[in-house]
């Protein structure tokens, strides 16, 4: 607080770490699994996801590729957890993606050393972006030399830092039954041949290491905010206590579909992730017969139940524990109306590295793919170009109006089951999943009180401009090929911006009839490009 102040001050600037709740809010998000993203040296290392080998990335190699990540529009970096994790090889492989922890105090060496870990956070920094770091409480591994052996009896608890007596863990027993919440925060995770050791975060001693630790971490490398792991699986009393040391934004990790059950964790945690509305998201845009009410009423619930409502949601298409989108359905335009989502929402939103090239792998380890077998092309690659308008008009969004991050979306009622229309002033998300082969018409009516008589709309992904009918007030749109529409009125537009740039031109001179047929039909060509160019 007092060198935040004094350095806000004396120096005119402000330190990048201790962001809050609300500093993280305006945020977008790119998370990283490091060992897939980069090597330090762009050396191809061969990397088949399905070995559950080590590939190579390293912090480096992030480091490197800054400017990718940030061209696309993210100004944040969530990478994978950072402690030391254990080295032998288990029955699934190898501990690449950072969540089998074998020593808090050491950082994994196959990332780098603690000068490259804080390179990374001053070039994030230097940037303006923020560093968020996974981390993972709950469990240590252990990998058992005789699988029918039980732990701890045959475990060697002393390779452990820096817990490193039996009774520093719940007794031993696998979770078998989810709805029971003692079983899932007493009892362990994994199985007999990768027992994942419960820590027991009931005891003090223990407690108070793990916040020492959290507070060391936070400081020494000075992150701005941490992804809790496995957040459901510690009592929840725990969070707030634990997050208060760390004295940065916390967003945590609560698997389920139920709101009642995460929208718990929103009185102890800044933020959860969005997993009620990630199924029935992806329920509704990954078939053309999907369904939007339950996407709807999820959304909803949620507004009501949860703390901040969904303001205070990291909001995600992909990450690495879920198949990735495209497993699902190879339709482009439904695949860009998924990817759409997250950023017309309420909350934070979150693109899995890769996610933007397009990339098709299952569940894990088939999701974790290297990235440098996109060589980090941007060119005629739709969904980085996607991408990068999506963030521009959020960011546009943010600048515009005030109350845009704390003010709810709604839904406008739709007479077609396959579309979806999202109010989020100053944008309207028109959203189908009608699919790549059919025209989606949306109405917005006069009485829904967005626009006014005659007003010039844009979509700012293929820059078709629309007018409100003059006499009946209402807006009717449709897409060809089941594209996703994000609109605005013309005059947000900035010609000296990055969207629609001609439009924001035609839009600053008072546009004539005749101007709008001419832009329509060179847009309407530029449609027709865009679409070929994913095919
Ligand atoms: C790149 O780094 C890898 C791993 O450290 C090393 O094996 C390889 O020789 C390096 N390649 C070049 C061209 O320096
Ligand atoms: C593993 O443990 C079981 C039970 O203790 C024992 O019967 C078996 O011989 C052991 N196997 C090896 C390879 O040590
Ligand atoms: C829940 O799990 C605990 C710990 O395993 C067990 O003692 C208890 O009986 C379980 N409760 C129910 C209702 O099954
Ligand atoms: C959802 O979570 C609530 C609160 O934990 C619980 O009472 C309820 O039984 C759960 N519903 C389902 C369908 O699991
Ligand atoms: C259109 O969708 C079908 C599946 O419905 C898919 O097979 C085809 O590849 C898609 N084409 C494009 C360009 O998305």
């Amino acid at each position: 607080m007092l060198f935040r102040s004094l350095a806000t001050t004396l120096f005119f600037v402000v330190p990048a770490f201790a962001a809050s709740a609300a500093d993280w809010r305006s945020r977008s998000i790119y998370q990283v699994v490091i060992d897939r993203f980069a090597t330090a040296n762009d050396s191809a290392s061969p990397c088949d996801p399905k070995a559950r080998k080590y590939c190579g990335g390293t912090w480096q190699g992030l480091i490197n590729h800054l400017d990718y990540i940030q061209n696309i529009g993210f100004d944040a970096v969530w990478i994978s957890p950072v402690s030391a994790n254990i080295e032998e090889e288990t029955a699934y492989g190898d501990a690449y993606h950072g969540y089998w922890t074998r020593d808090l105090n050491v950082l994994n060496p196959k990332f780098g050393t603690p000068g490259d870990l804080k390179s990374l956070s001053s070039a994030l920094h230097d940037r303006d972006m923020y560093l968020m770091v996974d981390v993972l409480v709950n469990h240590y591994a252990a990998t058992p030399t005789n699988i029918s052996d039980k732990i701890p009896q045959s475990f060697d608890f002393s390779s452990l830092t820096p817990f490193t007596s039996v009774n520093d863990f719940h007794p031993q027993c696998f979770i078998t039954d989810n709805s029971n919440q003692t079983e899932v925060e007493q009892c362990w995770l994994g199985d007999a041949s990768l027992p994942l050791l419960d820590i027991d975060t009931e005891n003090p001693t223990n407690f108070e290491m793990l916040r020492n630790w959290i507070q060391d971490l936070v400081l020494e490398y000075h992150i701005d905010g941490l992804r809790i792991s496995a957040a459901r699986y510690i009592r929840q009393s725990f969070w707030r206590d634990f997050t208060g040391a760390a004295g940065v934004f916390a967003m945590g990790e609560i698997l389920s579909d139920n709101v009642s059950y995460t929208s718990d964790y929103t009185q102890v945690l800044d933020a959860v992730l969005d997993y009620p509305t990630w199924f029935t998201m992806t329920d509704a845009f990954s078939d053309t017969n999907g369904n939007f009410d339950s996407l709807m009423s999820t959304v909803i619930e949620s507004q009501e139940k949860y703390a901040s409502g969904l303001c205070m949601t990291g909001s995600f298409v992909e990450n690495y524990d879920q198949p990735r989108f495209p497993s699902f359905t190879k339709d482009e335009s439904l695949i860009k109306n998924a990817v759409t989502w997250p950023f017309i929402h309420d909350g934070i939103p979150i693109v899995y590295y890769g996610q933007e090239q397009g990339f098709q792998g299952g569940a894990v380890p088939s999701n974790h793919e290297p990235l440098w077998s996109s060589y980090y092309r941007v060119y005629q690659k739709p969904l980085v170009q996607h991408m990068t308008n999506l963030n521009a008009v959020r960011k546009l969004a943010i600048n515009s109006k005030q109350d845009f991050l704390t003010t709810q979306m709604t839904f406008i009622p739709q007479s077609n089951d396959n579309v979806i229309a999202v109010s989020k002033p100053p944008l309207l998300a028109l959203l189908t999943n009608a699919g790549n082969s059919s025209t989606a018409t949306w109405t917005i009516p006069e009485d829904a009180g967005l626009f006014l008589k005659g007003q010039t709309l844009i979509d700012v992904l293929t820059c078709q401009p629309y007018n409100v009918d003059p006499v009946t007030g209402s807006l009717t749109v449709e897409s060809r090929y089941g594209l996703p529409q994000v609109i605005l009125l013309a005059r947000y537009l900035d010609s000296k911006g990055t969207l629609c740039t001609g439009a924001a031109q035609n839009g600053a001179r008072r546009i004539t009839i005749d101007h709008l047929l001419v832009s329509g039909v060179a847009t309407f060509v530029g449609l027709i490009a865009t679409f070929h160019s994913f095919i």
